[in-house]
């Protein structure tokens, strides 16, 4: 078996980006944005990517040599390569994407640990399931780094507005529904609900009513370019397509709800003092992250209105302070992408 270095930022380089959010602000207040735009399509410009808050999450779920984890979004394999190193020669890792193709780059970057790596093509949302089957139960941790990795942008898979790919925008692609179904086919009213809701997006009913008059639209290109002209550039910092383009790619794939299902899931599967490490990107996540870890460490869940106490629920977690981590100056000095990155852990309790 090949030793692992040890843990730094240098050696866990990868070749992600978290934040597709910023990686679209970046491009589009870029003053070098046509010879950055020539290297994004080429893919070559994402590939140079790091993980977002390595050290810290690994340091937050306390790596134990011969503990067993779970990533649930291996994208690149950052997390996971820095689980497999901390766990040593007697640990074992768990590592789960939506994405065949992350999967297939990680069966071959972790080849030579493959009695100490199990790679499955699932969504979070059936992480119980999927970790049992393995034979992970009661583990020491969990990492989840949310979100869109930089290959999945230059993937012709439509998720950015720069691409003049389909309009696809699937983490896993035997799922049925396709940003191309959403796009076409929702209503004007459904549109701006998703823009809305998954978008934070100001201009939602104007822009859900620009993408109907403009159909069918087929390409990333053509949306951007419908939502730039509903929407209006002023030259700001974000592209004004970015809130849709992250709107569509969240109903597409259901994020939010995966996360939310899956948030519970991993606090079941903790041994007790095993912790859960989430990174998210914006504010839509981290609620859900938030509440999620507060359902799970409250003495009560009843509601508010109920006079007495009639739910039973003990309290399954603690919040590991600080209760919320952000990325160190550092490597946001050294990666912009990083600078929307929080990060919230929990630890567990008690046996479920
Ligand atoms: C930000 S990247 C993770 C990067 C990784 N931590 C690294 O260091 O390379 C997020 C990954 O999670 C995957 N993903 C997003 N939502 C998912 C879900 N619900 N289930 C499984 N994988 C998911 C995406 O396909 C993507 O590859």
């Amino acid at each position: 078996m090949k030793k692992l270095g040890k843990v730094s930022k240098r050696t866990l380089n990868v070749t992600h980006t978290s934040s597709y959010d910023d990686v679209c602000q970046e491009e589009a207040s870029d003053n070098t944005s046509s010879a950055l735009l020539k290297q994004t399509e080429t893919g070559e410009r994402f590939s140079r990517h790091v993980s977002v808050m390595l050290p810290e999450s690994i340091q937050a779920l306390s790596v134990q040599p011969g503990g067993t984890y779970i990533d649930c979004t291996l994208g690149e394999g950052g997390h996971t390569e820095a689980l497999i190193q901390g766990s040593q020669s007697s640990g074992k890792v768990l590592g789960l994407d939506a994405d065949s193709e992350a999967i297939a780059r990680a069966h071959h970057r972790f080849a030579l640990y493959k009695d100490r790596v199990v790679l499955v093509q699932e969504n979070f949302r059936h992480l119980e399931a999927v970790a049992k089957e393995h034979g992970f139960r009661n583990v020491d941790g969990v990492v989840f780094d949310v979100g869109i990795n930089t290959r999945q942008l230059a993937s012709g898979r439509g998720f950015s507005f720069r691409e003049d790919a389909p309009l696809d925008m699937r983490f896993d692609t035997r799922q049925d529904l396709t940003a191309d179904d959403v796009v076409n086919r929702y209503s004007e009213h459904e549109l701006a609900k998703v823009l809305t809701e998954y978008g934070e997006e100001p201009h939602a009913r104007r822009i859900a009513k620009a993408m109907v008059h403009a159909r069918p639209i087929r390409t990333a290109a053509h949306l951007g370019q419908v939502v730039q002209s509903a929407a209006g550039y002023a030259g700001g910092r974000i592209h004004p397509a970015t809130r849709t383009f992250q709107a569509i790619r969240i109903e597409v794939n259901q994020e939010l709800k995966s996360l939310e299902d899956a948030l519970h899931q991993a606090v079941r599967l903790l041994k007790p003092g095993g912790r859960v490490a989430v990174i998210s990107f914006h504010s839509l996540e981290d609620r859900i992250v938030k509440q999620a870890f507060n359902q799970e460490s409250r003495e009560c869940v009843c509601p508010p209105s109920a006079p007495v106490c009639v739910c039973n629920h003990t309290p399954m977690v603690r919040t590991v302070e600080p209760r919320l981590w952000r990325p160190s100056p550092q490597e946001v000095g050294v990666n912009i992408r990083s600078r929307s990155a929080r990060m919230r852990v929990a630890e567990r309790l008690r046996e479920g």
